[in-house]
């Protein structure tokens, strides 16, 4: 067995580069806007401190194992998983856990290429000034209109997946790290605007209140469950986007702290995005925290056409969550990719078209949840919020727990101690006690009370 691998995609030009990239994979729809209406649905406070534990005790453990098993195989997800199995001598099922991975890779960027279109679309909407001086009602039209039409949402989801394949295309270095480096700056910078408006045009110490007062009682086990799939949806974790990324992570780059960081930007921009979205919706009259999915596309239209130019803000907020969603979704089709170009020998161009295709065509399911088919549903979801819920909730824990019982009690130690040179011992001790005991645990029992909670009582 080579400690060492090479693979045929190449690597990122740096240790920062891929901090970047990992970064613009997991900063996405999910910090902007799934992480505000999930905690005003679930109550804020005590949503985000189980969130934050979640993150801190099971996501960076779990990621910390993804980067290790990817690095180790340098190769797509799946492959890179086989190569490790069959390195540490191991039962072969245990590389199906690769293959979870690429079908919720898959089935996410499905519905994720529908709701970036959202965003793409309100770029527009928020410049043609169309909504100057709106009401919540009226904003709530202009939401609903959207959705109405299969035909915009259609064009716009195209329009997203193309915007992904031209970064795809393009490789490792030239198209994903160009990419992740141009882009991720530009978001921080963004950001921060953003959060200066807030702070000095919103009711910013509500939305501070209202994220940080911790009252458990307000919180379901259906909810727990919701926040720890919120944490691996927002790292990208329990599916391939941060294995296949970690393939291309330079050998001398130390795991630990890398994945550290990442985990502090991402937590980062969820909480400041839950401000931003925070301030402006307490500060406007009507508008609940507790809307669901429409909370962002409803009230900053609202909040910004009611200032002159705001609008112009308003629309620079949509490009940034369009660009955090381009960055996340080409980590989705990365995996994907490279394990057609691995299994058909296939060149990136074609892969990507085919993978792209499959996903367009099972996007369209999301697409039409908002109108046509939005009277069908299963088990009490629609085909949209089904997909959302079973990956997130379902098939990332899954795959995550699988992952983190390979590297706790299966994988060869010396892979183990040949990844994880350079992680100081303070938290390479942390992480084996995080994998050994308490994250296989607590995904077991979260998952279980939070299925029990949803389908069964
Ligand atoms: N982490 C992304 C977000 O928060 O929007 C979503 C995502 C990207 C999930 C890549 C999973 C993934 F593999």
């Amino acid at each position: 067995m080579a400690l060492q691998q090479k693979g045929m995609h190449g690597t990122w030009a740096s240790r920062w580069t891929f901090i970047m990239a990992a970064t613009g994979s997991a900063v996405g729809l999910g910090n902007m806007w799934k992480f505000p209406y999930v905690a005003g649905i679930n109550g804020g406070g005590a949503f985000v401190l189980v969130y934050l534990g979640c993150i801190l005790l099971i996501g960076v453990p779990v990621m910390m194992s993804e980067v290790l098993i990817g690095r180790h195989g340098r190769q797509s997800p799946v492959n890179s998983m086989k190569e490790t199995v069959t390195d540490s001598n191991a039962n072969s099922k245990w590389r199906y856990v690769g293959w979870i991975g690429v079908l919720a890779g898959l089935l996410i960027l499905s519905f994720y290429a529908v709701i970036a279109g959202w965003a793409l679309d309100y770029i527009l909407l928020m410049s043609s000034g169309e909504l100057q001086g709106v009401n919540g009602s009226g904003a709530g039209a202009a939401f609903e209109n959207l959705l109405a039409s299969p035909l915009r949402l259609i064009l716009w989801q195209t329009v997203f997946l193309g915007l992904c394949v031209a970064v795809v295309i393009g490789g490792v270095k030239k198209g994903l790290g160009l990419a992740v480096e141009t882009l991720m700056p530009l978001l921080f910078v963004m950001l921060i605007i953003l959060l200066g408006f807030s702070f000095f045009k919103g009711n910013f110490q509500a939305a501070f209140d209202f994220l940080f007062s911790f009252n458990l009682d307000a919180l379901s086990w259906r909810g727990v469950l919701e926040a720890m799939g919120q944490a691996f949806f927002t790292l990208s974790i329990g599916m391939g986007a941060i294995m296949a990324y970690g393939a291309y992570m330079p050998q001398d780059a130390n795991i630990g702290k890398t994945v550290l960081i990442v985990a502090f930007f991402d937590s980062a921009v969820a909480i400041i995005s839950g401000l931003i979205i925070f301030s402006i919706v307490f500060a406007t009259p009507g508008l609940e925290p507790s809307a669901g999915p429409g909370l962002m596309f409803i009230s900053l239209p609202v909040a910004f056409g009611s200032i002159p130019g705001g609008l112009l803000i308003g629309a620079t907020f949509f490009i940034l969550v369009s660009i955090a969603a381009w960055s996340s979704a080409i980590s989705l089709l990365e995996p994907c990719v490279a394990w057609l170009m691995e299994l058909k020998n296939l060149s990136r161009a074609k892969a990507n078209l085919i993978i792209i295709f499959i996903t367009w065509i099972l996007g369209l399911g999301s697409v039409f949840s908002f109108n046509i088919w939005s009277d069908y549903s299963f088990m009490g979801f629609n085909f949209f919020d089904f997909l959302d819920f079973l990956t997130a909730n379902i098939m990332l824990p899954i795959s995550g727990l699988f992952i983190t019982l390979f590297v706790a009690y299966v994988i060869k130690s010396e892979i183990v101690s040949f990844e994880m040179q350079g992680t100081s011992g303070v938290i390479l001790n942390l992480w084996r006690i995080a994998i050994r005991f308490i994250a296989p645990f607590a995904i077991s029992l979260v998952f279980i009370m939070g299925v029990y909670d949803n389908f069964v009582s």
